[in-house]
C-alpha cells in the first residue's frame, strides 16, 4: 500500500517537474503552439525544428506544432507555456512585457536598426543573451532568437506623410513602445491580439495596422487594406522560448539533440526570413488588392524624426542603459535618413 502511494507520489512529482508534459513510455512529445501561418518565416523554422528533433533523437521527440493561434491566442500562450499546457512557443519580441519583462521592447523602438546585420550583433551577443536569461524567473528559458523581418504600416489611405496618421486606430502588439510609437505619429493605437486583426480591419473597428510583409500577406491582410507602405520602420522578430522545469527535466542526451535541432532550425530560419518577406511584397504587388507605397527619401527622414524621440520617452520604462548600448554597438544615428 506505502509503496504504492510513493510510487503515485513520484509519478505525480515528475509530471509536474516535467512541466505538465506527457510522456508514453520512451517519447517525449512537445507541443510548439505559435499565431501565424505555417507559409511564414516562424510557421517554416517550427516545422523545421520538428524535422530535425525527430531526425536527430530517431523519433523519440515528437514536436506537434500548432499554427494560427489554433491553440492559443498571444497572452493565453505565454501563460499556457508558464503552466506547462505547452512546452515550446516563439512570441514575437514585443509581446514579453504582460509577463513583466518590459526590456524586451527595446527592440521595438522605431528606426533601431537598418538592417539584420545590425540586429545579429544584439540578438547573438551579449544584449541579447542577457535578455534571455530575465526569463528564468518567470519560469521559462529562452533559448535563442529567430528573425522576421522589418515592419511596413498599412491603411486604406497612402501613408506618406506623418499628418497622414492623424486619427488613424492602428492595431498594436502589447508593446508600450508601440503604442508610443503610433501615438508619435499622431495615431490612436489599440492592442488586439494578432488572431484579430483581419476581422478588426474588415469591419473597421481599426483602420490600420503595422507587420512584416510576410505577415500581412499570409493573413490575408491585404483583402482589407487598400494601401501597403514600405516604411521599414521597425523590427518584428522571435524568442524561442520552452518551459523551464521541462527543458531542465529532459534527459541531457536528448536535450543535447535538441539544442543541436534548435541551432539547425534557426539558421534556416534566419537565411529564409528575408526573402519570405520580399517574396510576399511582391505577392501583395501581384495580387492587385493592395497598393504598395514607396516612400522618398524626404519622406522617411519626417518618419524618423518624428519617431525617435520615442528612445527619450521609453528609457524609463525599458532602461536608459540598455537603450544606450544598443545605440553604441550598432552605431545608431538618429539625424541618419
Ligand atoms: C503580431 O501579433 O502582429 C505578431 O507578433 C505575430 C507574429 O507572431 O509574428
Amino acid at each position: 500500500m506505502k509503496i504504492w502511494r510513493i510510487g503515485i507520489g513520484i509519478m505525480a512529482l515528475t509530471w509536474v517537474v516535467l512541466g505538465g508534459t506527457a510522456w508514453a513510455g520512451d517519447q517525449i512529445s512537445i507541443k510548439f503552439s505559435h499565431v501565424v501561418a505555417k507559409d511564414t518565416p516562424k510557421g517554416k523554422a517550427a516545422d523545421k525544428f520538428a524535422e530535425l528533433a525527430a531526425s536527430y533523437t530517431k523519433d523519440r521527440v515528437k514536436v506537434e506544432v500548432y499554427p494560427n493561434s489554433q491553440l492559443f491566442k498571444d497572452k493565453e500562450e505565454l501563460e499556457a507555456v508558464q503552466m506547462g499546457t505547452v512546452q515550446m512557443l516563439a512570441p514575437s519580441l514585443a509581446k514579453f512585457g504582460p509577463l513583466g519583462v518590459k526590456e524586451f521592447e527595446v527592440f521595438d523602438l522605431p528606426f533601431l536598426f537598418d538592417n539584420y546585420e545590425q540586429l545579429h550583433k544584439i540578438t547573438y551577443g551579449p544584449i541579447g543573451q542577457a535578455l534571455l536569461a530575465k526569463l528564468s524567473s518567470k519560469g521559462i528559458l529562452g533559448l535563442t532568437y529567430w528573425d522576421n523581418g522589418f515592419k511596413q504600416m498599412s491603411a486604406n489611405k497612402p501613408l506618406k506623410n506623418v499628418e497622414d496618421f492623424k486619427g488613424l486606430k492602428l492595431r498594436i502588439q502589447s508593446s508600450k513602445v508601440l503604442d508610443a510609437q503610433m501615438r508619435a505619429l499622431g495615431g490612436n493605437p489599440q492592442v488586439m491580439a494578432f488572431s484579430e486583426v483581419y476581422q478588426a480591419l474588415q469591419t473597421g473597428v481599426v483602420d490600420g495596422t503595422e507587420n512584416p510583409a510576410s505577415n500581412f500577406y499570409t493573413q490575408k491582410m491585404h483583402e482589407v487594406q487598400k494601401h501597403m507602405t514600405l516604411s521599414d520602420h521597425g523590427y518584428l522578430g522571435y524568442a524561442v522560448i520552452v518551459n523551464k522545469a521541462f527543458w531542465e527535466g529532459l534527459p541531457p542526451e536528448v536535450r543535447t539533440q535538441l539544442d543541436r535541432a534548435l541551432a539547425d532550425a534557426t539558421v534556416y530560419a534566419n537565411q529564409i526570413a528575408k526573402q519570405e518577406n520580399d517574396g510576399a511584397i511582391e505577392a501583395v504587388r501581384q495580387s492587385g488588392k493592395t497598393q504598395v507605397v514607396l516612400l522618398t527619401n524626404e519622406q522617411r527622414a519626417a518618419w524618423k524624426k518624428a519617431l525617435v524621440k520615442v528612445h527619450q520617452e521609453m528609457a524609463n520604462r525599458i532602461g536608459a542603459e540598455l537603450i544606450q548600448s544598443i545605440h553604441m554597438a550598432t552605431g545608431f544615428d538618429p539625424s541618419k535618413p
